[in-house]
């Protein structure tokens, strides 16, 4: 299993490949499953901006499009731009949409504090949900 550092260095990684030639915001995000297996997506961005695609769901998304089916434990989320780089509001709904009772963990990295560490249940409370 890769620890929290090694996932915050991919989600470095990855945001060097974002597209983002409007907001020049680059985010990298890094997914770790139950399997071991890492998933990265950057986001890319659109000159109709509401088209724009976030690095999570983007890191989300190639994981279920390469077949992992086991559970989501962690994602690692960085930008250059950016303090604590929290999820937004719709990557917050969709990491809750994979939440199995695991309480999937946030890795962000803040310049001063180091690595910090959030869960989804704490972020989103109150979450929508279909029952
Ligand atoms: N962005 C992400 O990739 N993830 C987030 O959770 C928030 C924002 C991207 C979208 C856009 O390309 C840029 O950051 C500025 O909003």
């Amino acid at each position: 299993m890769k620890t929290n550092v090694e996932l915050i260095e991919e989600a470095k990684k990855t945001a060097q490949n974002a597209y983002c030639p409007y907001s020049k915001f680059p985010v990298g995000a890094c997914v770790l499953y139950e399997s071991g297996n890492i998933y990265t997506g950057c986001n890319i961005e659109n000159s109709s901006y509401g088209l724009s695609l976030c690095a999570e769901r983007n890191a989300i998304s190639t994981a279920i499009a390469a077949g992992e089916k086991s559970k989501l434990l962690k994602i690692a989320i960085y930008s250059p731009k950016s303090k604590k780089c929290f999820p937004c509001g719709a990557c917050r709904q969709w990491l809750q949409e994979f939440e199995k009772g695991q309480n999937i963990q946030i890795i962000l990295e803040d310049n001063i504090e180091g690595i910090c560490l959030f869960n989804i249940n704490e972020i989103l409370p109150y979450s929508f949900e279909l029952i």
